[in-house]
């Protein structure tokens, strides 16, 4: 959908505003994401820390493209406080996703704090895998070769990659879209076309390499719409299309506004009828400790990194 608008309005007005949109909401997720990474210490409410990113997030000018994420050691994604969770830091390793938009218009980055003071070594595998991953896209280039130089600079460390996570295309209003950008050395033959943007995320890890859901969601997004019959699940899902769209929201959002009993009531019913979608939290196979940076890219004749 990007792609589309830049070449055929690269020149006009509606191409450089929309532009213009990535790299504000990208700016806005890098601010957000350095805030966020000096509020995680040691004895800090996770929740209230969330809280206060999301906040920042309006206060500059965006929308939360997502619930702030934070992941405590072998838990890689997906993981937002629920609304009572009083929960703190304690010499974690702490994985911090956040995502910001404007007009859906998506910056997505990460990163990851040490506060245990024993894992800077796993937490440099994935911060140089994601140079190397950011130095080798580039118009042309292969997926499989952007995988293995990431997986190779994250074995040189001497850790794994996680193999079932990946980088993704970003277009408006699809946090997911394709192509996957893998972790590791597919062989994917298929290459970057150029004017599109891309999130490059390695994950590394002292597990086994992959990750399995969870059971209990926090974050759920809006899939299908359709009529529902309940009113309580009718005045949920409105709200829900109104405020994210199809983007993903915390339970604790709804929470605020519905109240605990009904948002749960809402979302047992809208999920049993395929309407939101659950993201449990993604948990490190053999309970390994997960490390991930995050970058938002554009790949166009020259390279913009757009969450700076
Ligand atoms: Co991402």
């Amino acid at each position: 959908m990007f792609a589309t608008i830049l070449n055929n309005t690269a020149n006009s007005n509606n191409g450089m505003e929309q532009m213009d949109k990535w790299r504000k909401a990208g700016k806005i997720a890098a601010q957000a994401l350095e805030y966020g990474k000096e509020l995680i210490k040691n004895g800090a409410v996770i929740r209230d820390v969330c809280d206060k990113i999301d906040a920042k997030i309006v206060e500059l000018g965006a929308l939360p493209a997502w619930p702030s994420q934070i992941g405590l050691d072998s838990i890689a994604a997906h993981a937002t406080p629920d609304y009572d969770d009083q929960s703190v830091f304690e010499n974690n390793i702490v994985c911090l996703d956040v995502g910001a938009h404007i007009d859906g218009c998506v910056g997505d980055n990460a990163l990851t704090v040490d506060l245990s003071g024993e894992w800077g070594d796993l937490l440099k595998a994935a911060k140089d895998a994601l140079k190397v991953g950011i130095e080798t896209a580039d118009k042309g280039v292969s997926l499989g070769e952007i995988g293995k130089n990431i997986q190779e600079a994250i074995q040189s460390h001497n850790f794994s990659p996680i193999r079932n996570l990946s980088g993704h295309g970003i277009s408006e209003w699809t946090i997911h879209d394709s192509p996957s950008i893998p972790n590791i050395a597919t062989g994917d033959n298929r290459t970057l076309e150029g004017d599109q943007i891309i999130a490059i995320e390695p994950f590394a890890t002292n597990g086994a390499g992959s990750v399995y859901e969870m059971e209990q969601a926090n974050i759920f997004a809006l899939e299908n719409p359709k009529p529902v019959r309940s009113p309580f699940a009718r005045e949920v899902l409105k709200f829900i299309e109104e405020n994210y769209g199809p983007l993903p929201f915390a339970t604790r959002w709804l929470v605020k506004e519905f109240g605990a009993g009904k948002t749960n009531l809402a979302l047992r019913e809208l999920q049993q009828r395929n309407i939101v979608h659950a993201h449990p939290p993604l948990v490190e196979r053999a309970k390994g400790n997960v490390a991930v940076f995050e970058k938002t890219i554009y790949i166009g004749d020259q390279k913009e990194i757009l969450t700076r």
